[in-house]
């Protein structure tokens, strides 16, 4: 597999890609028209038939979620886009509601006709103004157009969609910290059961899905099931966003089918900086346990990347060269997991900051080889004891990184001090 598959990112390089007229341009909202003229349950079998699964990182069939909506509900319902993008390593969201707001829009539209829900939101990270901007400006088009409002498209349908900022927390894009979120609460996790799909944004029943996997939803429509499922593998099916970044020659969002290698896609973004190698990367951002030169040919799919040890997460290739000390990688990020740790459970608040004290230490060269015990003891406290993922995802780059790289622990403390020369890796902020 060595050609890509531009959908969601196919307009990107026009200059007016985000505006209405660009998207119209290139077969923008037609998708809509023929969705109108489909009754709601035939577009939700579609998006099952398609094999559609989630784009945020668990992979949960999307068709599938859509129908867990009880067919009648005294409260209202709701379609919630997570457009919180936060882990770190991924940058697919964001660059498409930059880029292509109008596709979402357009999948948003789509979807909540499926669900028949008349109000949807759309939940943005608070940090990336530009990006809330952009969105409020593609909304008040759709409005100005009439692909939103009342009796869209005079089909009779009528759907409002409110553009929400978060404040810029990892942990509210954890779906039920995020409705928690919306409605007002301090974001953190709901006990489940009930499900969002019964019991979710002001009770009522509400799906919610990532950026990518609703703005996948047009396409679907547009061109059938067959079309998607064309792609990718037997069960990890369609296109997805692959962001590759760090020390790689071009790095960038890369849209290809699921199933699709890293070797195949670094060879298309120019290979590892020049004069340098592969050591280790993230298949799917930080919360998925690391891989190094020897899963080069693992096929980037839900499944083959499950069966090799790691998760494919959001597609977030993160590469590192030689010049890189994995175990400072890995504090850098048990720092952010301590930072974003909402401390509603005791395994994760306290395991993430004992996590962040230690590998400092190790880091520094004073640590011991009990240390490297304890770290993975306190990882077996936190994984599956914690309330959610964030914490499970946490233990993922220390317990990858020690099965892989002990030596490079040792040698820390064997030397006292860590081998590696700041000035050579981009990491530290030294020379390329
Ligand atoms: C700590 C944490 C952060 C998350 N952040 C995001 C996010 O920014 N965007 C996202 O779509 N899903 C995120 N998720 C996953 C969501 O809980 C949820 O599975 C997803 O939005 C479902 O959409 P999908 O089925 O379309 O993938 C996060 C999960 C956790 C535990
Ligand atoms: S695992 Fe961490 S982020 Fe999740 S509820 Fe517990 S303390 Fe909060």
């Amino acid at each position: 597999m060595t050609t890509l598959t531009p959908v969601l990112t196919k307009n990107w390089d026009q200059a007016d890609s985000f505006t209405r007229a660009g998207y119209e341009r290139d077969g923008g909202y037609k998708a809509l028209r023929k969705a109108f003229r489909m009754e709601p349950d035939e577009i939700v079998q579609a998006v099952k038939d398609s094999g559609l699964r989630g784009r945020g990182g668990a992979g949960f069939p999307t068709g599938m979620k859509w129908g867990f909506l009880p067919p009648t509900s005294p409260n209202p319902r709701y379609l919630v886009v997570n457009a919180d993008e936060s882990e770190p390593g991924t940058c697919k969201d964001i660059p498409l509601m930059m880029a292509n707001p109008h596709v979402l829009i357009e999948g948003v539209v789509i979807s909540s006709y499926a669900i028949r829900s008349n109000v949807a939101f759309i939940y943005v990270r608070g940090e990336v103004l530009h990006v809330i901007r952009r969105l409020h400006q593609a909304v008040a088009e759709a409005y100005e157009a009439g692909y939103l409002g009342k009796d869209i498209l005079g089909s009779g349908y009528d759907l409002d969609v409110v553009v929400h900022s978060g404040a810029g927390a990892y942990i509210c894009g954890e779906e039920t910290a995020l409705l928690d979120s919306l409605e007002g609460f301090r974001g953190q996790p709901r006990l489940k059961p009930p499900f969002p799909a019964v019991a979710g944004l002001y009770s009522g029943p509400t799906v919610i899905n990532n950026v990518e996997s609703i703005a996948s939803v047009p396409s679907i429509v547009g061109n059938g099931p067959d079309w998607f499922a064309s792609m990718g593998t037997e069960k990890s099916q369609g296109f997805g966003i692959f962001s590759l970044s760090g020390h790689v020659t071009r790095p960038g969002q890369y849209e290809a089918p699921l199933g699709i290698t890293l070797r195949e896609l670094l060879d298309m973004a120019g290979g590892i900086r020049e004069g340098h190698r592969l050591k280790f990367w993230t298949p799917g951002g930080s919360s998925t346990p690391i891989f190094t030169d020897e899963h080069l040919d693992v096929p980037l799919d839900f499944e083959s990347v499950g069966a090799a040890g790691s998760m494919l997460g959001t597609r977030a290739l993160q590469i590192f060269d030689e010049t890189t000390c994995v175990v400072r990688a890995v504090l850098r990020w048990s720092e952010f997991y301590a930072h974003e740790s909402c401390g509603k459970c005791t395994p994760c608040r306290e395991g993430t900051y004992w996590y962040k004290l230690m590998l400092k230490r190790l880091e520094s060269g004073q640590g011991t080889d009990e240390d490297l015990e304890t770290l993975l003891d306190i990882s077996d406290n936190i994984l599956g004891r914690s309330f959610c993922a964030l914490g499970d995802g946490a233990t993922s780059p220390v317990v990858s990184s020690i099965k892989l790289f002990r030596d490079e622990y040792v040698r820390h403390f064997e030397q006292g001090a860590c081998p590696f020369d700041p000035a050579k890796s981009t990491l530290w902020g030294g020379a390329k």
